[in-house]
Formats: C-alpha cells, structure tokens, sequence
C-alpha cells in the first residue's frame, strides 16, 4: 500500500476533508443516490414487463432481506476505510484481494451511466416537448411515435446525452457538500406531492382500478426464475448498493452519524417513491388501453396521456420532468463520485482534472448505449443492444456480485466484534440486537439469496 495511505488511515480527515455537513444533508444526498429514474421509469416498467403484483412481492422481499443489509455494510465500510471503494477495502484490509470488489464497483459505474444518461437525456428532451401541445393527447400512436422520433435520431440522442453529462460533470466540480447536498435537499419533497397528485388524477380514471389489481394483486402463477433475477437486480440498482456508491457517500459521513437508522429511512422513502410512481402510471395504463409490458418506452408513452386528462396538464407535465430530471442528477452525481474519488486518491489527477476525464470517458462509451435505437440498432451481443447487454450486465451481474461479496466481507471476514463497534458508533448507540439481526440476515441469508436467484436466474442451476 502507497504511503499517502498508511498516513491516512492515522488521519482520516487528510483524505476526506469533505463531509456532509448535518445528518438532514445526509439523509437526502444517500435518498438522492437512490431516488432516480430507477423509481419512475425502471420500477414501473419492469413491474410491467413481470406480471405486476407478484414481481413487486419478490421485488419487496429482496429489498428487505438483501438491499437493507448491504446497504448498511456497504455505508459501514466506506465510514471505516475513510476513502474511495478501491481505497477503502486496501486500508481495511491491506494484502488481499478485496479491493477487486471496489474495483468492480468502478466498472459498474461506467457501465450504469453509459445507458442511465440516455434515459435522462430522453426525460431533458421530454422538458422541451412538453412545452409543445402536440404531446398534450390521449392517442397512445401519438405518443408512442413522438417517442420513436426521439430515440431513433442518432445525433438527437447524442447531443441529450452529452447535456446531461455536462451538467452532472459541472455539478461534480462544485464539491460533495454544496453540490450534491444543497441540489437534492430541495427538490425530493416536490417530486413526491406531484406523483401524489398525478396518482390521484390516474386513479380518478375510468377504467383505473384494473391497474390497481394488476399493481397489487398476485398472480403467481407468472413469475419466471428470470423474473425473480429481474426483482433482485432491481432491487441493488434502485438502492444503488454493491458498486461502492453507498460505500463512497459512507466515506463522507460523520462519526456521529447512524448507519442503520438513516439506511432504513432511505430504503422506506425509497420504496415509497416506487409505489407512488407505480400508482400514477398503472391505472393510466388500463384507462387507456396501453401494453403493461410495452418496456422501456412505458413512461413515455403513458405520462403524457395522464397529463393530457388533467386541469393545467402541460404546466405539470413540464413540472414532473423537470422533477424526474433532477432525481435523475441526482442519483447520476452519486454513480459520477464512484470513479471521480477513485482518480483522486489514485492518481494525481485533482476534482476537476478527474472529473472531466470521467465524464468524457462516460460520453465515449455511453454513446454506443445512445445510437442502440438508431445507427447500431443491429448492433447485438449476446441478443441485446448495447443498451440492453450495459443495463443487463451492470443490475443483473455486477451489483448483485459486488453486494453478494461486500455481505461475505462484512461478516465472514471483518466479523462481529468489528461489525457491533463501527455500527454502534463505537458502543454510543444502543441498537445491539438490531445489529445482531442485521448481521445474521448479511451472513446467511443474503448471500445465500443472491447466490441461488443468480445461479437460476442466468439458467447454471435448474430448480423446480
Ligand atoms: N438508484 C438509482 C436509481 O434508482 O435511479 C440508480 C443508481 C444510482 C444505481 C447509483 C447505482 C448507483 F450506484
């Protein structure tokens, strides 16, 4: 280990001289990791594409038994390592391979934003549409090809994406605390009264409650062991855990700060974001007589028709993709901090200098995930688009592996007597038993979970 290192571990602060300023900021920089466009456009249109009720439920019971967990392992070591995800597991644990694990993480985050800044770059071109009445109607065909015109433009969907960069890179270089803090404070709040107000606009439709069953009642007889990979998957990406996201923003928390706690406020805000998109998307779905499955476009197509039956429509359309834009950021900002504190510790690259090569090195890649509907739509590996093969690669292989081994190191390796004092703020909070039942659940549970879904899911073992 380099001696810049070492020195650090004596001295935490010299390498993370950024810290969340107060336990609210750090409540909403970790919700605004989380809260993104896997709530309003990946949960609805994958509980679409899974047969609705019945995938919420396993989707529900990965988060808990899984996603919570981890989460709170993921934040504990990135408190304790004080640094980067590849940092942090050298200095906890100098002379193994463990950082291969943060490493990994590193990768996943290119992979998540070579196609995540595409979809936002569709929700910024979604802004400027809404400003035009022509998406203002209930004519599924309307909106479906107002959506095909956008993506199918090779240099429109270029030119999105390189905007969404630019601004989260811009972000980034202002700094942990005034940047990601004082952006996602604000905004979360007003995103939520205004999915209540579509859901109950969508639910006041003729025809909605077929999309409420379809949400909430089970039918189990649909789930497929790809789908329950599908919930898994879903369940790391919408918690952003096992990439080092929620290890980096640990490395910013106070001593003080409680991990658990803040975890399961996060998890619980979380899935309720979820559920509200859930709940203005679904019945519009059945009012209207769109395809629950119709896929990654569902949002597209089906928001603008909720909008276009509503009082003041085109003010909240604007409104909610203005909103879904800076959920988008935020989360983004968090994916963008991954690489931008591993160039920082690693390399003598400063915030800025690491910042630009992140974000053009983003820019690069990600295009191939841009030009998937348009110039390399014929493009395909393994069956999918580039677009599809990142977003299948990333949720459904590295995160759950990276969380998989992030739970194996927590408590196998780092063990009890370390777990018990880093998460009880060193013997300052009385949360014993909590802690006791989280870290049986990461032991044996857990792990023994994603294994088992992964091994059937990517079809390796055959149950039933
Ligand atoms: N959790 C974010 C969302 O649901 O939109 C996406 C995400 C952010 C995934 C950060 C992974 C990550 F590290």
């Amino acid at each position: 280990m380099d001696k810049a290192v070492s020195e650090a571990s004596k001295s935490a602060v010299k390498v993370r001289p950024e810290r969340f300023a107060t336990g609210v900021g750090v409540l909403m920089a970790t919700l605004g990791s989380a809260v993104g466009l896997g709530n309003i456009w990946k949960f609805p249109y994958l509980t679409g594409a899974n047969g609705g009720a019945a995938f919420l439920i396993v989707y529900l019971l990965c988060t808990v038994l899984v996603g919570f967990p981890i989460m709170v392992a993921e934040q504990m070591i990135g408190r304790k390592g004080r640094a980067d995800a590849v940092t942090s597991f050298k200095k906890i644990s100098p002379k193994t391979l463990w950082w291969l694990v943060g490493a990994s993480g590193v990768l996943a985050a290119f992979v998540i934003m070579a196609y995540y800044t595409e979809v936002a770059g569709w929700v910024f071109a979604y802004i400027a549409k809404s400003f035009q009445s022509g998406l203002m109607t209930t004519d599924a065909t309307v909106t479906s090809a107002a959506f095909g015109q956008l993506v199918s433009n090779p240099w429109l969907s270029l030119v999105v994406q390189w905007i969404v960069l630019a601004v989260v890179g811009v972000i980034i270089v202002l700094g942990v605390t005034k940047g990601i803090e004082a952006t996602t404070k604000k905004l979360l709040p007003v995103l939520a009264l205004l999915l209540v107000v579509i859901g109950i606009r969508s639910l006041t439709l003729p025809g909605a409650s077929a999309g409420l069953a379809f949400l909430f009642k089970p039918d189990f007889s649909k789930l497929t062991a790809q789908a329950i990979m599908v919930a898994l998957g879903l369940a790391f990406f919408k918690l952003s855990i096992g990439m080092g996201a929620m290890l980096t923003y640990g490395s910013y928390y106070g001593e003080d700060q409680n991990i658990p706690a803040n975890a399961a406020r996060v998890v619980g805000a979380d899935l309720a974001v979820s559920l509200l998109a859930g709940v203005a998307i679904f019945p519009a779905v059945f009012a209207f007589g769109f395809e629950p499955a119709a896929g990654a476009q569902l949002l597209f197509i089906t928001i603008p028709t909720v909008f276009a039956s509503m009082p003041f429509g085109q003010v909240f359309m604007v409104l909610f993709f203005v909103l879904t834009a800076f959920a988008a950021i935020g989360a983004m900002l968090s994916l963008v901090e991954v690489v931008v504190a591993f160039l920082v510790n690693r390399t003598k690259l400063n915030r800025t200098q690491a910042t630009l090569v992140t974000v053009l090195a983003m820019a690069l890649v990600g295009s191939m995930c841009a030009l998937s509907n348009s110039s390399m739509a014929d493009f395909k590996l393994f069956g999918m688009t580039m677009f599809d093969l990142f977003d299948y690669v990333s949720s459904n292989i590295l995160l759950p592996v990276g969380g998989l081994l992030m739970a194996v190191f927590a408590t196998w390796v780092w063990g009890w007597p370390n777990f018990k004092a880093a998460l009880s703020n060193e013997g300052t909070l009385a949360n014993e038993k909590l802690l006791k039942v989280v870290f049986n659940i990461l032991r044996f549970v857990s792990p023994v979970l994603v294994l088992l879904i992964l091994l059937t899911g990517l079809k390796i073992v055959n149950i039933g």
